[in-house]
């Protein structure tokens, strides 16, 4: 006991500080041995022996590379009651052995390290658990905003990586943080600090992250609407029992899971314009002749001419989730109840009224001649207008250059 304190007591700030003296001189290991020798041949055990000499901030080793450890900090994170030699587990006196051996987090939590050792991030020079758990003296419980894995904290730091332009370049990764950030989930947490909003980890998990290409990871197609369902699950539910979701359950991968209309990373508000303006180039790039003959129609030519949000576009008649074939009698679509669909926005909707046919195909003139003319006047009224702004602009530029020129002609040239 007696021993042991007056080690400490030796072992404190002057001795520290000759360290590093030493260091820079190049002779310091002779010297601290020498030292440490003359005063304690005993062992270092206790948190305060390892931070007599290291908790100095400005401790560097022969390299110039920090070996500080911050004391207070380390004391407060979760590994604060641990040993410093629990971790270091041949690091038992001074001088240090030869070859410091490499801490081994996974001797205590084997479970992660199995995870992480299949994963896509398997690399362990390239990966090491501190690449994602930060600093290995300042770790905290994952509840704890001070942590590297806090739910408000995780986007910036898979974003440390896979943020940055040589993702791209080297690994052939999309930069996904910046889309993530820019998100209807980034935004919620990042701004309004939502901690249920979705972060990197909600999807893809944590040590076992899997390739979207693996049948296994939460990201592969098939599993797509269960990983989303955990949070959204009424839509879910409203989604499987939809024909795309009956499909994809099926083994179509034709028909579309959440992200082929929201995308994985960009999620938009629905309810915002850009999102209803993008609506039907989604839906029309696997439905291309829906979407050709309702390009021809009156919703359409008003939505593309004048940017109108209130038009009616493929969702607002079949539905978003629960999409249904025309034959089902649940379906809006059914004949029976397109009084109710179209009656949304046109009140007063009759069954006559819903004679009209939202996919009828206008390039045909004799079966559909009012849709016919109503097309041919667009389109001449829209030619019509970009070419008179076009001849009117190089009538224009042809004026000017003639005024420069007359100009310089009138000026004699003087500063040529
Ligand atoms: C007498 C001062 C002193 C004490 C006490 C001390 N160290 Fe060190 N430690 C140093 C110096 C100086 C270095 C720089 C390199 C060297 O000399 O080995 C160092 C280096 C290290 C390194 C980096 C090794 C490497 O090569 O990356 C670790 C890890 C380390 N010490 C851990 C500990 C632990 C754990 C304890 C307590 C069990 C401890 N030290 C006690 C002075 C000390
Ligand atoms: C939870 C395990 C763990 C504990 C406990 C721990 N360390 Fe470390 N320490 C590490 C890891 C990991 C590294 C990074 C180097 C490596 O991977 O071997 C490291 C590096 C170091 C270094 C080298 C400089 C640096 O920061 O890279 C020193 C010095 C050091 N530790 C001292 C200490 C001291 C002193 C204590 C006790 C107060 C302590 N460590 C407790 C895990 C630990
Ligand atoms: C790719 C990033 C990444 C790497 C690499 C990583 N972790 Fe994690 N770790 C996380 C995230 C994210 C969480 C938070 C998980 C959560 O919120 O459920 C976490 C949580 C943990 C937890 C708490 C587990 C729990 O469920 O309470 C431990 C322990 C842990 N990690 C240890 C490790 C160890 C050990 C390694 C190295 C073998 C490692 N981690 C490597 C991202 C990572
Ligand atoms: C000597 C055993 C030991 C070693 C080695 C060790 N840990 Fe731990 N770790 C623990 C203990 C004990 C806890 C506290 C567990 C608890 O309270 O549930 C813990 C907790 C954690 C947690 C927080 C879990 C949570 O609740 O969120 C993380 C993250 C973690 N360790 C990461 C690491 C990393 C990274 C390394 C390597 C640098 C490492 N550990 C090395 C014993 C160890
Ligand atoms: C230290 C940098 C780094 C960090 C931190 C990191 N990653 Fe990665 N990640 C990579 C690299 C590099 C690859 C490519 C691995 C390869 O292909 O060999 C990768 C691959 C991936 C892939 C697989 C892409 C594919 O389809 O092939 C996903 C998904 C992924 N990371 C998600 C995450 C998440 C989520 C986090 C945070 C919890 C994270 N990463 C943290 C560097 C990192
Ligand atoms: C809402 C769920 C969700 C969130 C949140 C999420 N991802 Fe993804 N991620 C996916 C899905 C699903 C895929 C599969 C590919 C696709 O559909 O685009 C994917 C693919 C990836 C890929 C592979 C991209 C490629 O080019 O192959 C990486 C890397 C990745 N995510 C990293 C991240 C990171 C980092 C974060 C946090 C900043 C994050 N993801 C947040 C669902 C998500
Ligand atoms: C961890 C839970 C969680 C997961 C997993 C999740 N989300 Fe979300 N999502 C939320 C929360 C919470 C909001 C509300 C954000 C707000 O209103 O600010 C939200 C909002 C949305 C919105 C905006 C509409 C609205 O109601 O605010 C869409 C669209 C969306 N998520 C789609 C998806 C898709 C697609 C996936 C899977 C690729 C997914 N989400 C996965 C939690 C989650
Ligand atoms: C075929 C395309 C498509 C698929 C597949 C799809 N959605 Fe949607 N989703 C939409 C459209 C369109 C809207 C806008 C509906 C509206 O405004 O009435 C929407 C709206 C939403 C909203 C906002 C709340 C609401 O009901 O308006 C959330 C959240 C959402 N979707 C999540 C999901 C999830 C989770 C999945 C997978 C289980 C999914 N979506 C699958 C097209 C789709
Ligand atoms: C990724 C491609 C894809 C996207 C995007 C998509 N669908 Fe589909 N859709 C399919 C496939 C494939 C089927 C056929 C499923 C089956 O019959 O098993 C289908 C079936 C349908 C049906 C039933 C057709 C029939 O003949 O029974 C309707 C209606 C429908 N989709 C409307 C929409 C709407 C509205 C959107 C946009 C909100 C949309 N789809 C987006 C691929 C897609
Ligand atoms: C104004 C309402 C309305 C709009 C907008 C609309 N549809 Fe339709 N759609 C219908 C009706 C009614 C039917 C059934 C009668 C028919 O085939 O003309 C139908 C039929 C379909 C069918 C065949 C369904 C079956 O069971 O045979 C598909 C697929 C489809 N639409 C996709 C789309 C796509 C994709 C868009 C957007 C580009 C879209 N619809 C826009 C009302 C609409
Ligand atoms: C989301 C709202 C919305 C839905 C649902 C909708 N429409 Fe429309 N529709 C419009 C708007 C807006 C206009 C242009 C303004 C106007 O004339 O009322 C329009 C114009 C029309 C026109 C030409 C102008 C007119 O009033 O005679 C017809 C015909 C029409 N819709 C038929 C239908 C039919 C049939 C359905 C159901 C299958 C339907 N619409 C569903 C919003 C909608």
């Amino acid at each position: 006991m007696g021993k042991a304190a007056g080690v400490r007591r030796i072992l404190q700030e002057p001795l520290a500080s000759r360290a590093k003296m030493f260091m820079r001189s190049g002779i310091l290991v002779a010297g601290l041995a020498g030292l440490l020798l003359m005063f304690a041949a005993g062992r270092l055990n206790a948190q305060s022996e390892c931070l007599a000499c290291h908790g100095d901030q400005t401790m560097q080793d022969a390299n110039g590379h920090s070996i500080a450890v911050d004391g207070k900090t380390f004391g407060e994170s979760i590994h604060g009651s641990l040993q410093c030699n629990d971790c270091h587990t041949n690091i038992k006196e001074y001088p240090h052995p030869e070859q410091v051996a490499k801490v081994e987090c996974k001797s205590c939590h084997a479970d992660e390290a199995k995870g992480l050792a299949g994963s896509v991030h398997a690399d362990s020079a390239e990966h090491p658990c501190t690449s994602c758990h930060g600093n290995a003296h300042t770790i905290f419980p994952k509840a704890d905003s001070r942590s590297a894995v806090y739910p408000l904290n995780v986007p910036k730091t898979c974003g440390n990586c896979h943020g940055t332009e040589g993702m791209a370049k080297k690994h052939g990764l999309a930069s996904v943080y910046p889309l993530y950030v820019d998100s209807i989930h980034g935004f919620a947490l990042s701004n309004e600090g939502l901690l249920v909003a979705a972060n990197c980890q909600s999807c893809h998990g944590s040590h076992h992250i899997l390739s979207h290409t693996n049948p296994e990871s939460p990201t592969y197609k098939t599993n797509i609407p269960k990983t989303c369902g955990s949070c959204h699950a009424k839509i879910n539910d409203d989604y499987e029992m939809g024909i795309h979701g009956k499909a994809v359950a099926a083994g179509n991968l034709k028909a579309p899971v959440c992200t082929d209309c929201h995308t994985a990373h960009a999620i938009l508000q629905p309810t915002e314009a850009a999102f209803r303006m993008q609506s039907t180039p989604i839906c029309g790039s696997c439905h291309k002749d829906q979407l050709s003959t309702y390009r021809d129609t009156f919703h359409s030519q008003l939505g593309s001419l004048g940017g109108y949000v209130e038009t009616a576009r493929c969702w607002d008649c079949h539905g978003a989730h629960q999409i249904l074939p025309a034959s089902d009698p649940h379906s809006p679509i059914n004949k029976a109840n397109l009084v109710t669909t179209c009656g949304k926005c046109h009140a007063g909707a009759n069954l006559s009224f819903v004679q009209y046919q939202p996919h009828a195909n206008a390039h045909d003139r004799k079966l559909n001649p009012a849709l016919y003319f109503v097309r041919l006047f667009m389109n001449v009224l829209l030619i019509g207008t970009l070419a008179f702004f076009l001849i009117h602009t190089i009538l224009w530029l042809i004026r000017a250059r003639y005024n420069q020129i007359k100009k310089k002609s009138t000026d004699g040239g003087k500063d040529a």
